[in-house]
C-alpha cells in the first residue's frame, strides 16, 4: 500500500530538482555552465552524494519573495566521496534567484561546514551566485559573515577549496579568499569586490568584466586564484586531483599512492641539467620531474609569479609539497609576488602535514624602488617566517645559486631544515662574484692599470673560493654534497627517516606573521 505522504514528498523533491525552471536551466547550459547537481555528480565518486536540507525554504516575505519559494533555496548541500574519501560539498544553483545567498541557504552551508570540521573532511564550495540576496537585506549579509567565521575556524583544520563557476561579486569573494585554493573557469567565472559599473562611477576608470576579474586576471595578475580551468568539467577534475595529494584534515597523513617507480632510481639527466655558465637559464621543473614518481608534477599557481614554482608531487608514493626558484623567469629572483605565493603555500602545507621539498637557485631579492616601496621587506619576511615556523619534514636541494638573504630564506639549515643537500654546481655566497668584487676591491680595481682585467681576475678568485658548496659543507650548513643523479634516492630515504618527526613550537596563542 503506497505511503499517504509520498505525493507531497515527491512534489517537494521535484521542486528541488527542478531549480529555477526549464528556461533558466537552459540558459545556464547555453552559457557553457553546468547545473549545480550536474557539477556535484561530476565532482564526486559515482552515486556517492548524500544530500541534506533539500527541503529548506527561505522565510522572507518582502519584494515578492513570498511567491518565490523553491525547496533547497538555491544551494545544493551534502557530502559524498572522492577517491573513496569523505568530502563535503555545496553548490550554488544560479537558476534559483541567481544562486544568491539568503539567510536560509547560508545556514545550510554553515551546518555543512560545522559537520565537516567535526568529522575532519574537506569542504568544497562550488560558487555561482549574484552575491547577497538583495531582497533579504542585512539577513543575507549576516549569512555571509556566518560563513566567513566558519571559513576562518576551519582554516588549518580541514582543506577548503573554492571553485568559481560563475559570478562572484561583492563580499562574496571573501569566503573563497579565506579558503586554501581557488579555481576559476576561463570566461564564465568572475570575481570582484566592486564591478565595472561602480568603478566607472567612482573612479571614472573603464574596464571590462573579464579584464577586471576574469579567471586569467586572477590567475596571472592578482594571484587570487590558483588554477585556471577550461570549463566546469575540467575544474571539477582539477579539484579531484588536488585532493588526491591532501590529507582529509590536520591530524591525518596525506594518502599514499602505490608507484612502480623505483625508490633508488638514478636520474642521469640531472647531472647535466645546470648549465656551465652561471647566468644561463634552465627549467627547475626538470629537476622536480627528475626526482618525482613517474616524473609527475602537479603545479599550483602556474601563471602567477612564475619565478617561484609551487606544487605537489609524490616520492615513493608519499605526497610532497615543492617550492622552487625558477631560473627561467627573472633568473629565479624573489620578489613580492613570489614571496607571498610561497609563504601561503608553505603555511598550508605545514598545517596539513605535507613535507616541504625546496629546490634552490636564487640570486637574491629583486632590487628596485617598485619592490622597496611595495614592501618587499615585509613580504619577503613572510616567506622567511613561513619556512622558519614550519615543523613538517623539510628537505632542501641547492642546485646552483644560494645568495644573500635569499640563501637564509629558502629553507636553509638555520631554519630547522632536516636535510640540506647541495649539488656540486651549488654556489653559496653573500652575492655573485662580479657584484662582490666591486664592493670588496673597488679601490684596487679603480687604481689598476687595466681595471677590467683586475676585476675579472678578482672575480675568478672569488668564484673559486666561495662560489661552491664546499665552504658550507665544511660548516655543516649543507649536510651532503651529492651527485645530482642520486637526488631522488636521497630524498626518499630522508623522508622515510623523517616519518616520525615531531617538533614543537613554543607555547603561544599564535605568532604574528608580517602580513
Ligand atoms: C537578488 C539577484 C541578485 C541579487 C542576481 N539576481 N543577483 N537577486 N539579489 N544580488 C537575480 C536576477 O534578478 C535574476 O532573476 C537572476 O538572479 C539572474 O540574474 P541575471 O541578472 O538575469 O543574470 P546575468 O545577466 O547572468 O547577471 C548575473 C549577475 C547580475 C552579474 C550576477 O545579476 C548582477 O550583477 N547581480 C548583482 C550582483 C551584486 O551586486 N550583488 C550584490 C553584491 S554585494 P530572474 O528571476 O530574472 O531569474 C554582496 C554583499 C556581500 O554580495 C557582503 C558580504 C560581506
Amino acid at each position: 500500500m503506497p505511503n499517504q505522504h509520498e505525493p507531497e514528498l515527491e512534489r517537494r523533491e521535484r521542486g528541488a530538482q527542478g531549480g529555477g525552471g526549464e528556461a533558466r536551466r537552459q540558459r545556464q547550459h547555453q552559457q557553457g555552465k553546468l547545473l549545480a547537481r550536474e557539477r556535484i555528480e561530476l565532482l564526486l565518486d559515482r552515486g556517492s552524494f548524500e544530500e541534506f536540507d533539500q527541503l529548506v525554504e527561505h522565510r522572507a516575505q518582502a519584494f515578492g519573495l513570498d511567491e518565490q519559494r523553491i525547496p533547497g533555496d538555491g544551494v545544493v548541500a551534502g557530502y559524498g566521496r572522492i577517491d573513496g574519501r569523505t568530502v563535503f560539498v555545496f553548490a550554488q544553483d544560479f537558476t534559483v534567484l541567481g544562486g544568491t545567498l539568503s539567510e536560509a541557504n547560508a545556514a545550510k552551508i554553515c551546518k555543512l561546514m560545522d559537520q565537516a570540521v567535526q568529522v575532519g573532511a574537506p569542504v568544497v564550495g562550488l560558487n555561482d551566485s549574484g552575491g547577497a540576496r538583495i531582497q533579504e537585506g542585512v539577513a543575507s549579509l549576516g549569512g555571509y559573515a556566518d560563513i566567513f567565521l566558519r571559513n576562518t575556524l576551519a582554516s588549518g583544520v580541514v582543506p577548503q577549496i573554492s571553485a568559481i563557476l560563475g559570478p562572484c561579486a561583492g563580499g562574496a569573494v571573501y569566503s573563497p579568499a579565506i579558503t586554501d585554493f581557488v579555481l576559476m573557469v576561463n570566461h564564465t567565472a568572475h570575481m570582484f569586490v566592486t564591478g565595472p559599473e561602480v568603478i566607472k562611477q567612482v573612479t571614472h576608470e573603464e574596464v571590462s568584466k573579464e579584464d577586471l576579474g576574469g579567471a586569467r586576471t586572477h590567475n596571472q595578475t592578482s594571484g587570487v586564484a590558483h588554477f585556471l580551468a577550461d570549463d566546469d568539467a575540467h575544474c571539477l577534475a582539477l579539484i579531484r586531483e588536488l585532493l588526491s595529494f591532501l590529507p582529509s584534515n590536520n591530524l591525518d597523513d596525506p594518502p599514499l599512492r602505490a608507484t612502480s617507480d623505483a625508490a633508488d632510481r638514478a636520474e642521469a639527466g640531472l647531472d647535466t641539467l645546470v648549465p656551465e655558465a652561471s647566468d644561463q637559464a634552465y627549467d627547475i621543473r626538470d629537476a622536480i620531474r627528475g626526482v618525482a614518481d613517474e616524473g609527475y608534477f602537479f603545479e599550483v599557481q602556474e601563471l602567477f609569479a612564475p619565478n617561484l614554482v609551487i606544487g605537489f608531487c609524490r616520492l615513493n608514493g608519499r605526497s610532497v609539497a615543492v617550492v622552487a626558484n625558477q631560473p627561467l623567469h627573472l633568473a629565479g629572483v624573489l620578489d613580492i609576488n613570489a614571496s607571498v605565493k610561497g609563504a601561503r603555500f608553505v603555511r598550508f602545507c605545514d598545517a596539513f602535514n605535507l613535507p616541504l621539498l625546496t629546490f634552490e637557485d636564487v640570486p637574491g631579492f629583486l632590487p628596485g624602488t617598485q619592490q622597496e616601496w611595495g614592501g618587499i621587506i615585509r613580504h619577503g619576511a613572510k616567506l622567511l617566517y613561513a619556512f622558519a615556523e614550519a615543523t613538517v619534514p623539510k628537505l632542501t636541494v641547492i642546485t646552483r645559486k644560494a645568495y644573500g638573504g635569499a640563501y637564509c630564506v629558502m629553507a636553509s639549515k638555520h631554519l630547522r631544515t632536516d636535510l640540506n643537500l647541495a649539488w656540486p654546481t651549488a654556489e653559496l655566497a653573500v652575492m655573485g662574484a662580479e657584484a662582490a668584487v666591486k664592493v670588496v676591491y673597488r679601490r684596487e680595481i679603480e687604481a689598476a692599470e687595466d681595471p677590467a682585467a683586475m676585476q675579472k681576475q678578482r672575480a675568478e678568485e672569488f668564484r673559486r673560493q666561495f662560489a661552491s658548496p664546499f665552504p658550507a659543507a665544511e660548516l655543516g650548513y649543507v649536510d651532503a654534497v651529492i651527485r645530482p643523479r642520486e637526488t631522488r634516492a636521497r630524498l626518499i630515504r630522508a623522508l622515510e627517516m623523517l616519518q616520525g618527526k615531531r617538533q614543537a613550537m613554543p607555547k603561544k596563542k599564535h605568532g604574528n606573521i608580517p602580513l
